[in-house]
């Protein structure tokens, strides 16, 4: 888990792991699984692979992206097909896409080789969020690439070139969104250093493994990446979206963690002058209905100490009862009453002034808080928004993410830069590009006798994958069509990769070709290709 040089020879995070597949499949929309290895482990620069995407749900609290589908107007072929199957708080960015409201979408590559058909999902979910109207940010995470991985300069010189000229040849509009290099950019630098001054390192021990022989520079470029995804809310807050691998998840959660560390307020529910936590708030919400039903002045007449007892008496045995009974009973005879509170959490001293002015109805003041009674808790979180970026402040949204899963080496097991048969490099010759898809391996049976009896196991097929996830592009009819015929029997693994081999060799001719008209558009941008680093 730690910071393991090692692992500089593995290649790219989102190439080394394996998928397992499980789900279900759509005649319309056939899912996109591969076959089965190891456990569950969420390693940001380890090699581990994810046997067991429901694990994910049930272990780390990624949410399927099943639940959120039906709120993206037009879904991705990738959303539909299952290859991106899980998210964080999406609904927000889902939610101002449907509503022409402003979102971004950001995502990072280490140029530690070539790019591949791995990255080309990241860069094509990239594109079509930049297509939903969303302002579009890819980065080259050469700080990392050369801290974590141990690149030198001139090869990181190299491959970041390369990542460019893919992402623009699939079609990333540059004077739309923003291509940069983390070495290059010092207001992103900026932001990292102050998130470093909420971020320490129990939480980099606890997080990410390291230790005592992790470097100081890798560390940095960990405080960079929160500042990569916090980067596209400089100017405004707005809902971003990260798509990354799962390995990816811990910077997510963390960046997560500091956007609210960087607020200037905190807004809780409360019912007195003490704080509760979720489970305590909902009993305590019981006790008052219940007693605020059987009086006309529920402002100013029901104690604490009489909610004790009513929950004493009243509620069922939760682990949550005796703490809030002791809780309330310490709070005697304070009334119990309904507020919002706003906790002082980074404010500035203009900011909390500004907030007392800004608060309509009935409030509170003491030192680091104020109490409001006339106020509904999303009022309160936009107003101490509004509050904050009218006072300097950034006031970010906690950013989400998407999932996709990783996709199956072609000789089987995972696709790892090490070992050249088990990818396709977007730069690998057209005709090597079709020799590997001959050669992988596939779900097929023994004999064509066997496998027009069973059919051929396409949720474990590489082959199949290739289709799912590249080969047919939008095409849902087209991959229903080979998964169905594979399943059936009707579909034999001869042909069937030779039609993917024949789609692969015209895919990366295509590509090839755009990546050089890719390079005029390149050169006039103002990003630097070559380092000044040595
Ligand atoms: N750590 C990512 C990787 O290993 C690269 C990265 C850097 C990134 N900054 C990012 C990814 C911000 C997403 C968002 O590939
Ligand atoms: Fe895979 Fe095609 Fe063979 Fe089915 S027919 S197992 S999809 S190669």
């Amino acid at each position: 888990m730690a910071d393991d040089e090692s692992h500089a020879e593995e290649g790219d995070s989102r190439s080394d792991r394996t998928v397992t597949g499980a789900d279900a499949e759509t005649p319309a929309a056939p899912r996109a699984d591969g076959g089965a290895v190891d456990d569950v482990a969420l390693d940001p620069w380890g090699s581990s692979t994810v046997a067991d995407y429901r694990k994910l749900f049930e272990e780390f609290g990624i949410e399927e992206f099943d639940d959120v589908l039906d709120s993206v107007s037009e879904p991705h072929y990738l959303m539909r097909r299952g290859v991106i199957f899980g998210h964080r708080d999406y609904r927000p960015v889902a939610e101002a896409m449907l509503n022409d409201e402003p979102f971004a979408a950001l995502s990072g590559f280490m140029p530690t080789g070539d790019p591949h058909i791995g990255h080309k999902l990241v860069f094509d979910e990239l594109i079509w969020h930049q297509q939903q109207g969303g302002d579009a940010y890819g980065l080259i995470a050469d700080l990392e690439a050369h801290s974590a991985r141990g690149i030198q300069w001139d090869d990181i010189d190299e491959h970041a070139e390369s990542y460019l000229l893919s992402l623009l040849a699939l079609g990333f509009d540059p004077e739309e969104g923003e291509l940069y290099r983390q070495s290059e950019n010092e207001e992103l630098r900026n932001l990292a250093f102050e998130l470093g001054s909420k971020a320490n390192f129990s939480e980099f021990q606890a997080i990410y493994g390291f230790d005592g022989e992790t470097s100081i520079s890798h560390m940095q470029s960990v405080v960079t990446q929160m500042a990569d995804i916090l980067y596209p809310q400089l100017e405004e807050p707005k809902p971003t979206v990260i798509p990354v691998g799962p390995d990816q998840d811990p910077h997510v959660r963390f960046a997560r963690d500091l956007s609210t560390r960087m607020r200037f307020f905190k807004v809780t529910e409360a019912y007195a002058s003490f704080e509760l936590d979720d489970a305590e708030r909902e009993l305590v919400a019981i006790a008052y209905e219940a007693l605020a039903d059987g009086t006309d002045d529920a402002e100013t007449d029901i104690r604490c100490e009489e909610a004790a007892e009513w929950l004493e008496d009243e509620a069922p045995d939760s682990t949550a009862l005796w703490d809030t009974v002791e809780t309330l009973k310490a709070g005697g005879k304070e009334p119990l009453r309904p507020r919002v509170r706003f906790f002082d959490r980074n404010a500035t001293e203009d900011a909390f002034e500004a907030l007392i002015e800004a608060i309509d109805g009935e409030k509170r003041v003491y030192e680091g808080h104020i109490d409001t009674f006339d106020l509904d808790r999303e009022a309160a979180e936009e107003l101490a928004r509004e509050i904050e970026v009218d006072n300097g402040g950034y006031g970010f949204i906690a950013p989400s993410s998407i999932y996709h899963r990783f996709m199956t080496g072609l000789t089987g097991g995972k696709m790892s830069s090490s070992e050249p048969a088990s990818h396709i490099s977007l730069l690998d010759d057209p005709a090597d590009g079709y020799d590997k898809v001959k050669a992988a391996t596939t779900g097929g049976r023994e004999t064509a006798e066997k496998q027009r009896e069973l059919g051929g196991e396409a949720d474990e097929c590489p082959v199949y994958e290739l289709y799912a996830y590249l080969l047919t592009g939008d095409d849902d009819e087209f991959a229903a069509e080979v998964y169905e015929e594979c399943v059936n029997g009707e579909r034999l693994c001869g042909g069937c990769k030779e039609q993917a081999a024949q789609l692969m060799e015209e895919f990366l001719e295509e590509h090839q070709e755009k990546r050089e008209e890719a390079k005029e558009l390149l050169d006039d941008l103002d990003i630097q290709l070559e380092s000044s680093r040595k």
